[in-house]
């Protein structure tokens, strides 16, 4: 089949990578693509926001199928667009993928479905939300409602923190129109992870957990980053809270969506929070998570070019086989991330790399240049491996790093420490 896979980060790599291992040798066409991509798919020089380049495209080379990465040109219509043309696509339309553009939309729709979610109040007025902010308590969290590449969230420890994070959404427009409005939320503690599931409009297939690290540092230390590592399984994610997902979190809210005359077909990714208030979610996304998506693919069996297309045409029928091998990923990033960071490092020793057993190195943000691979993003490379049990998976994904070399490069040394503190072999 001729797929194009819209995006260009590890995440689209991954996919990338996964559908190159099918039995049928597919045709793929990655849109823009990286250094990585370039090796397993033709990269077109399109921009993934750039739905007008991405229907241009599939209209004269009608692909069996498109898998959008990036949750942007979902919210932008790009599969209403493609559905329109009459190509299957892998990946929510506008008004389902509001599930992640809009917050206060997410948040109405959990509430209606009786789905576990933080307690939130949503403001457009700055005197409003600072006045209910004490009834929140401390820390509180406060989101602007739209897209906000993955910034729009903060966990304020002060009142006086609080307050000034309001006026600067709100007031400040700190996220133009995305901070118009904003959700205050209260707090909840215990351990985040993922639940990604395969939504064909009706039926659901629940995909095997993951856990990231936001954190820049180890120990969770440092600022936010788009995620320094992941691994799957994620022990606390367990068989109880995979049934528990599918029965109080996945069914009621796609029935819901449902029920508003929304069909949802794509990946539905729940963030949750797992603690004393029992299974809470905290955000839904319209995409695959980047880099669960890298620990996730890998532990996946079948066809997985016929699963997308079953899930983009609503006939998603047969379960999906997940191997017992633990993957872990370890993102190498660019000096300097997630702030300012410069590009275009020389990066050696890729092919030692991937010699190590076990691994495969996924290209986040790499590019070609002369026919070597160059760094042109903060998060460079998610080098990934599958071991027997979780320890073996990330001993090799750090084997894989340390063969690897550019100038500056950053990784966490620690990931997966949740899960051995868990007690994970
Ligand atoms: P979100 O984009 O809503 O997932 O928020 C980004 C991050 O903020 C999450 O991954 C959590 O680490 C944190 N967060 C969001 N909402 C809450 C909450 N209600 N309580 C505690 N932490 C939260
Ligand atoms: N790793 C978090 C996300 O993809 O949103």
């Amino acid at each position: 089949m001729k797929i194009l896979v819209v995006g260009g980060g590890g995440r689209e790599h991954a996919i990338l990578w996964r559908l190159s291992r099918d039995g049928e040798a597919h045709e793929l066409f990655a849109a823009p693509g990286n250094g990585g991509t370039a090796g397993i798919a033709t990269n077109v020089p399109i921009g993934a926001e750039d739905i007008g380049g991405i229907v241009a495209w599939a209209k004269a080379e009608r692909p069996g199928l498109v898998v959008a990465g990036p949750e942007a040109p979902l919210c932008a219509g790009l599969a209403d667009r493609l559905a329109e043309i009459g190509i299957p696509v892998f990946g929510p339309k506008q008004a389902a993928a509001r599930m992640e553009g809009s917050k206060q939309f997410a948040k109405d729709v959990m509430n209606a479905a009786g789905v576990p979610t933080a307690k939130a109040m949503t403001f457009t007025d700055s005197a409003a939300a600072i006045k209910a902010l004490p009834s929140f308590g401390l820390p509180v969290v406060i989101k602007a409602d739209g897209l906000a590449a993955g910034k729009g969230v903060v966990i304020a420890q002060t009142a006086a923190e609080a307050e000034e994070t309001v006026r600067s959404m709100l007031d400040g427009h700190q996220f133009g129109d995305s901070s118009a409005s904003i959700l205050v939320e209260e707090f909840l503690d215990g351990e985040e992870a993922s639940i990604l599931a395969l939504v064909d409009g009706a039926d659901i297939a629940i995909l095997p957990g993951a856990q990231d690290h936001k954190r820049a540092l180890d120990n969770d230390q440092g600022p936010n980053t788009g995620g320094m590592g992941a691994y799957s399984p994620a022990p606390v994610v367990t068989p109880e809270i995979e049934k528990f997902a599918l029965e109080n979190i996945f069914r009621p809210t796609v029935a819901e969506l449902k029920r508003r005359g929304i069909e949802y077909r794509g990946v539905l990714y729940a963030g949750l929070m797992i603690g004393p208030k029992g299974v809470n979610v905290l955000e839904f996304n319209c995409r695959f998570g980047d880099p669960e998506t890298e620990v996730i693919l890998p532990r996946i069996g079948g066809d997985f070019a016929q699963i997308l297309l079953d899930c983009a045409k609503g006939r998603l029928t047969s379960p999906i086989s997940v191997r017992t091998e633990a993957c872990a990923t370890i993102v190498m990033a660019a000096p300097g991330y997630p702030g300012k960071y410069p590009k275009g490092l020389p990066i050696a020793g890729l092919d030692a790399a991937g010699a190590v057993p076990g691994v495969t190195v996924f290209h986040a943000g790499t590019a070609l240049k002369d026919g070597a691979t160059v760094t042109s993003g903060g998060r460079v490379l998610a080098v990934t491996a599958l071991g027997n049990t979780l320890r073996q998976a990330v001993d090799a994904a750090y084997a894989g790093v340390r063969a690897i070399g550019f100038d500056g490069a950053h990784y966490r040394t620690d990931i997966a420490h949740r899960a051995f503190a868990r007690g994970a072999k």
